[in-house]
């Protein structure tokens, strides 16, 4: 067995407190730091199966919680008693999902966890990522209420600091931050906005 597929302490962990990935610890880590979700705000998570930081939201938010998902994969998550769990298979950037997003909002935080398909060419993967980041930010601008959070994946080794620029125009306060539970090979970090200051005038409600 690879290190890669040995279950490890965070992977173990995760199974049992349910949830279907390793990768919640890091939503909580960046949860405890900067306090993106907040209570009786509706929730998007982009690019969300199998479903561990959707269902970290829930527990978070708590009853009434809403959360909607999209991914192009399915979740593998119950929404717990008392929380709605709005979910669409398929690709985030289509017409129809733009019309499920609509149906969900205005979002209280918008969480990107989204990744492509890789290529091992570190390269090619950076600017793959850089490309669904961006659209992700169009998306954000879109459909968060004014005062909302953001937070994406981007994988390293392209134009990150392009990307740190325009969520700095557009968010009082960025962060940049590389959980513990992120692989040391990794190249992925996590970009923070925080305040958006809801430019969109169709968000200034
Ligand atoms: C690292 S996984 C997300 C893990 C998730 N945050 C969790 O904790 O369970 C990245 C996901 O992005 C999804 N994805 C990539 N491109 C997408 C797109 N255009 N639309 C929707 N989902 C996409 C992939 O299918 C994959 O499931």
């Amino acid at each position: 067995m690879s290190n890669r597929s040995r279950p490890d302490h965070f992977t173990l962990k995760a199974r049992k407190m349910g949830y279907p990935a390793r990768s919640v610890f890091k939503l909580e880590e960046i949860q405890k730091k900067w306090s993106l979700i907040k209570r009786g705000k509706p929730v998007l998570d982009v690019g969300a199966a199998p479903g561990s930081w959707t269902l970290f939201a829930l527990r978070t938010l708590g009853k009434g919680a809403c959360v909607s998902a999209v991914d192009l994969k399915p979740l593998t998550i119950k929404a717990p008693p008392g929380t709605i769990l709005r979910f669409r298979q398929g690709d985030v950037f289509t017409p129809e999902s733009a019309d499920f997003l609509a149906e969900g909002g205005l979002y209280g935080c918008v969480l990107s966890d989204v990744a492509p398909s890789t290529s091992g060419n570190r390269l090619v993967d950076a600017r793959k990522s850089w490309n669904l980041v961006m659209r992700v930010i169009d998306l954000a601008e879109e459909h968060l209420t004014p005062g909302g959070n953001l937070v994406v994946k981007i994988f390293q080794g392209g134009d990150e600091n392009e990307v740190k620029a325009r969520i700095k125009a557009l968010f009082r306060e960025v962060k940049t931050f590389k959980p513990k539970a992120v692989r040391s090979e990794s190249m992925e970090i996590y970009i923070i906005g925080k305040g958006f200051m809801g430019l969109n005038q169709e968000n200034q409600l």
